[in-house]
């Protein structure tokens, strides 16, 4: 992979650290590479931010690598991520220009649609009900709720941006740096547990999501007219912040950690505890898990990184593939070692081409050594080896369960889609918002969910299935995966293979389905499914036993069930009583229950059989 902007890797810490002082040389390489120049920060912005010339992210000296995408140029000439937004907002025009829309993404909004973050999941009851009266008053009514525990208000208009934005900060909300190309909402487990490690869990998330803000206010000036309405940070934070020890910031700039430049792409982090993946960690780009000793008590975190290799020209090109182990850091430093994590990929994730920016293809690029090695030069440190830790579990929370202080706590399922069907299939079942309400949608999703859903029942109930099986269905109306990248539909895709614990996601497994060939798919696959599986074998890893090959063929193939009995629908021992009464019996004669009450009842039938009629 070609490296494109970001710090010359070939000079040693020290010496970029000199070079990057008062560094001017993005902008000048910048220009010679674009089509016309334009002036470096121009400033018509707002007479309260004052215009900024100070550092910004260097560049290597190859001239030939300085290919960048616009939103790159349109981030260099942001003054922070001002100009031209703070005008946009201010015409008579319906909607904002081009760079104006690329920037407003880093303040939370994404065409009509507003996502406000609360780092793991908590949201003060006040601001929820000022979420629910602005999604009345401005939006559309509804309020949803986005698998990175964030909220989406759908169909406010520019002219109550301001309004609705001002008043969510007001309340303690944010949306900041909720769509751009920043750290997005930090994860953690959103059960109110009280156990220690899950609290600090939930710290620490809080803590990251702090060092990962942004610093330069232009979010304050553009929304609250310049008040800064911040919560207070702890001291380790702003001290992780403002350390450049190993040459990882831009000492100078209003954003330390970000630079003009900010990150190639979005950058997401989920901390979580040993076992609980209800933040589905490996869809992240940075997973930490807190470890703790024999007594509980938190030590240090393991780290993962995701990788993917991008080779593919097709879409799965951009599809996540699974995270590799970065290495082991104790409590103190955890902030230092995300901060270093994040440089790493501000200097050398790919800035030309945006489908390749996210870090997991720096990753696959260089390998994971050679990326853990420049991450340690950032750090400061060496990772130690990672800890051993359980298995991985699905965490779902529904229901009520102790919190640990003799308190409970409840968990609700919330339903996609506008019907919702109960049972197994729903509880799991993920749709994103799609037609109409996401502009890049090209296919349905929430609304097909509950159709969708009952045809897959239908084809549970066809093949014999019970009702309380389950497969995890996940349906998005464009690849972008917003309901959490199991199975998003292009012209159909179909995706299988991924675990119920999410610690392996699913594959293609066939492209260009049209939505009323769906059972012709599903039948073969469920039903081979229900009759070879093993014992407890969830569908996914059934799937990736078999081999995507051979359940082609056997979709290819199919002419129905191969002894398509029919079903009568006995149900026997409806009663307790009656079961235990005959199981008890069964057992004197080596049988099972349900044997010796068929052979009762075929005996019955048999001697009351109707002697033929005589004519
Ligand atoms: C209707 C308005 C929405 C729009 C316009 C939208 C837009 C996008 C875009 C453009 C991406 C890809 C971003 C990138 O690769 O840089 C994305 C990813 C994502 N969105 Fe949405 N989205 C919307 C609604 C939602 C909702 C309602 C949820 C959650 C229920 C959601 C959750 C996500 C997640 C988790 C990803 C990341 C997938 C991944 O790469 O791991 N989005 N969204
Ligand atoms: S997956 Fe695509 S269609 Fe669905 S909400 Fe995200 S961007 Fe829109």
């Amino acid at each position: 992979m070609a490296e494109t902007i970001g710090a010359a890797s070939s000079l040693s810490l020290g010496e970029r650290m000199v070079r990057m002082q008062g560094y001017q040389g993005l902008r000048s390489v910048g220009f010679a590479a674009m089509p016309r120049p334009v002036r470096a920060l121009p400033s018509p912005c707002s007479s309260s931010s004052s215009v900024v010339t100070a550092v910004s992210t260097p560049v290597k000296p190859d001239p030939t690598q300085v290919k960048r995408s616009k939103v790159e140029i349109f981030k260099e000439h942001s003054n922070f991520l001002r100009y031209p937004l703070k005008e946009e907002l201010e015409t008579e025009a319906a909607n904002i220009n081009e760079a104006a829309t690329q920037l407003i993404k880093f303040h939370g909004s994404y065409q009509q649609t507003n996502r406000d973050e609360q780092p793991s999941g908590k949201v003060p009851n006040r601001l929820y009900l000022v979420m629910d009266d602005l999604a009345d008053e401005f939006g559309i009514g509804t309020l949803r709720l986005t698998t990175r525990q964030t909220f989406q208000l759908h169909g406010i208009t520019k002219f109550n941006l301001k309004t609705v934005l001002g008043t969510i900060i007001r309340n303690m909300g944010s949306t900041l740096g909720a769509c751009g190309d920043l750290n997005r909402n930090v994860l953690a487990p959103a059960a109110p547990l009280m156990r220690k490690d899950y609290l600090f869990a939930q710290e620490t998330a809080d803590n990251i999501a702090m060092l990962l803000s942004p610093q330069s206010g232009s979010y304050y000036d553009i929304w609250v007219d310049g008040e800064k309405i911040m919560s207070a940070e702890p001291p380790e934070v702003v001290k992780a912040r403002n350390d450049n020890s190993n040459g990882t910031n831009f000492p100078d700039s209003p954003e330390p950690i970000y630079g003009t430049q900010f990150l190639p792409r979005k950058f997401k982090i989920a901390v979580t505890v040993p076992t609980d993946n209800s933040v589905d960690i490996l869809t992240n780009d940075v997973g930490v898990v807190v470890v703790s000793d024999a007594d509980g008590e938190p030590q240090g975190f393991n780290i993962y990184v995701r990788w993917g290799d991008g080779k593919n020209p097709q879409m799965e090109a951009t599809f996540p593939r699974l995270g590799d182990q970065l290495g082991y850091v104790p409590k103190e430093d955890i902030l230092y070692a995300i901060k270093a994590i994040v440089v790493t990929q501000r200097e050398h994730g790919r800035r030309d081409d945006r489908r390749y920016s996210r870090m997991k293809y720096l990753i696959s690029d260089w390998g994971i050594d050679k990326f853990r090695g420049t991450v340690e030069r950032y750090y400061g440190k060496k990772f130690e080896p990672f800890r051993e830790l359980p298995e991985w579990e699905f965490k779902s929370y529904l229901g009520w369960h102790e919190q640990g202080d003799g308190a409970m706590f409840c968990g609700l399922h919330v339903d996609n889609g506008p019907s919702p069907l109960r049972g197994s299939l729903n509880i799991t079942a993920m749709a994103c918002p799609a037609l109409p309400l996401c502009p890049l949608a090209i296919a349905e999703a929430e609304r097909g969910i509950p159709d969708i859903l009952k045809r897959v029942r239908a084809v549970f109930d066809k093949v014999g299935l019970k009702y309380s099986e389950s497969v995890v269905i996940r349906v998005t109306g464009c690849p972008n995966g917003c309901a959490g990248l199991t199975w998003p539909s292009l012209d159909w895709s179909i995706w299988l293979g991924g675990t119920p614990n999410q610690m392996r996601l699913a594959e293609t497994f066939m492209n260009k389905v049209k939505l009323h060939d769906l059972e012709t798919v599903l039948e073969p696959l469920f039903y081979n499914w229900k009759i070879r599986r093993l014992r407890r074998e969830s569908f996914g890893d059934f799937s990736m036993r078999i081999g995507f090959e051979k359940l082609r063929d056997l979709v290819e193939k199919w002419e129905g069930p191969a002894e398509a009995r029919p079903r009568f629908g006995l149900k026997l021992f409806s009663d307790k009583e009656t079961y235990e009464a005959m199981s008890e019996i069964a057992q004197t004669q080596n049988k099972t229950a349900h044997q010796l009450a068929m052979e009762v009842i075929r005996s019955y039938v048999a001697s009351n059989k109707l002697a033929p009629e005589s004519e």
